[in-house]
């Protein structure tokens, strides 16, 4: 049987993830969460995501780059250049499957996803990259977490379909 897709991601009320190449924020323990949760599965992330997450590979995750520039191939890097193929290499190898954004790889994978860990950052933040709209999609809540910090007050988010 085909392992189901999770999606990790942190987005605000206006669905923003991402400014000029990076987070829009700086959220310690939602980055925290983020490396619990891909320690030692198969991450599936564009060439920006990759570029930016120097370290990876540690850890044990499985990352599968989306990307046209064939340079970028590592030995624990596999290279695609489009979202199927993708998300068929990651069902060869081993752990859960995760996707890690950015835009146009939520935008193609959400309709397939079974799981959305979702950080709800509970503001409207400037950005240029965007998580597609996920709430008319019919998800089971099964699990909530409220938290804070000095600058941001968000939600940890499971949903599930
Ligand atoms: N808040 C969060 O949870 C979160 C998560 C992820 C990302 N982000 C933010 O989002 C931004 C990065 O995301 P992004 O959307 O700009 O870039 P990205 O998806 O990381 O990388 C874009 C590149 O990946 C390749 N690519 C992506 N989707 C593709 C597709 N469907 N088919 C073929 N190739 C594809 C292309 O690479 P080539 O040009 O090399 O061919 C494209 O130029 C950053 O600001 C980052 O911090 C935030």
């Amino acid at each position: 049987m085909a392992k189901p897709l999770t999606l990790v991601v942190a987005c605000s009320e206006n669905r923003v993830i991402g400014r000029d190449g990076r987070l829009p924020w700086r959220i310690p323990e939602d980055s925290q969460f983020f490396l619990d949760v891909t320690r030692g599965q198969t991450v599936v992330l564009g060439r920006i995501c990759y570029e930016t997450w120097p370290q990876v590979n540690e850890d044990g995750r499985q990352p599968v780059v989306i990307t046209r520039d064939t340079a970028l191939a590592r030995p624990n890097v596999r290279i695609t250049n489009n979202v199927p193929e993708a998300l068929a290499i990651a069902q060869t190898l081993p752990g859960e499957i995760m996707i890690c954004g950015g835009q146009r790889i939520y935008e193609e994978t959400l309709p397939l996803a079974s799981r959305l860990l979702l950080t709800l950052v509970h503001a409207e933040v400037p950005g240029d990259t965007y998580f597609p709209e996920w709430r008319p999609l019919p998800w089971r809540e099964t699990h909530r977490r409220e938290s804070r910090d000095a600058n941001f007050r968000y939600t940890f988010l499971t949903l599930e379909r």
